[in-house]
């Protein structure tokens, strides 16, 4: 309100309530008092109520009863705003899931967050199949290729043994880059093919197991370009969206 008062010119805000989230947001039952304060504040022309919002914690999962319980908990909020002669601009809701699956959530707009990264949030459903296109590229050069016996340790752990001799390629990203540490098995793409990462995830640090592909490779010292997680271009180079399951499924 200070902000409001030295710029002389009233506070655009939007009122947050908690319908179910456990987040952010007021709750619901003081949400009458935080109404009453705004609107004393916007009769003094301070702020103006633009917007009523709140966000929903399962819908991702459409079989949960939850969201049908936030929607009629918004809507009540939204009546008794309207009683208490609120008119905001506009009302919002719907995360990335509701906006794919619940048109009964989208009010005036809707907030989308992982599905502008192309990435799918049901897990029945991949990316492509709702129409997204990843649109994240995570490049990098592979550091280190070299050759290995068979039954070569990889990583932390040496939870991972190669399977014959085989060509071990360094790729350098690890968990301090944002890779999530128990991701093993996550797509990486090198030079048009796709392979998993074998072993733990390090800081800095993660290797995709090339395969037994002889000595061309073991004895080239360029840098070979490789992606994680390519997204621009459709097809199997969509893997964005293989990681998440990638990290759910990982044992290491
Ligand atoms: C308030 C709010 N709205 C929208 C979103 C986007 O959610 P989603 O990534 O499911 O689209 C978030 C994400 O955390 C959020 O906090």
């Amino acid at each position: 309100m200070a902000a409001a008062r030295d710029q002389e010119r009233p506070a655009r805000i939007h009122l947050k309530v908690d319908t179910g989230l456990g987040r952010n947001g007021v709750a619901l039952d003081a949400w009458d008092q935080l109404l009453g304060e705004a609107m004393e504040y916007q009769d003094q022309g301070l702020l103006r109520v633009v917007g009523i919002f709140s966000h929903l914690s399962v819908a991702d999962e459409p079989e949960r009863p939850e969201t049908d319980e936030q929607l009629a908990a918004f809507r009540e909020v939204l009546a008794v705003a309207e009683d208490a002669g609120v008119d905001p601009e506009v009302r919002h809701l719907a995360n990335t899931p509701a906006t794919l699956s619940r048109p009964d959530t989208h009010f005036d707009l809707v907030r989308v967050g992982l599905g502008i990264y192309g990435l799918s949030p049901f897990e029945a459903q991949t990316s492509a199949e709702l129409g997204l296109r990843p649109a994240m590229t995570l490049r990098t050069l592979v550091s280190q290729c070299k050759q290995v016996p068979d039954r070569q340790g990889v990583s932390y752990g040496l939870r991972y043994r190669t399977s014959g001799p085989s060509t071990l390629a360094l790729i350098p990203l690890g968990y301090a880059d944002g890779v999530p540490r128990v991701a093993t098995g996550g797509p990486v793409r090198v030079a048009g093919r796709t392979y998993p990462v074998v072993g733990r995830i390090a800081m800095d640090q993660m290797v995709i197991d090339l395969g037994n592909i002889g000595p061309a490779v073991r004895t080239s010292s360029a840098p070979r370009r490789c992606c994680s997680g390519t997204g621009t271009t459709a097809g199997p180079r969509q893997t964005t969206g293989r990681w998440p399951p990638a990290r759910t499924t990982t044992r290491s």
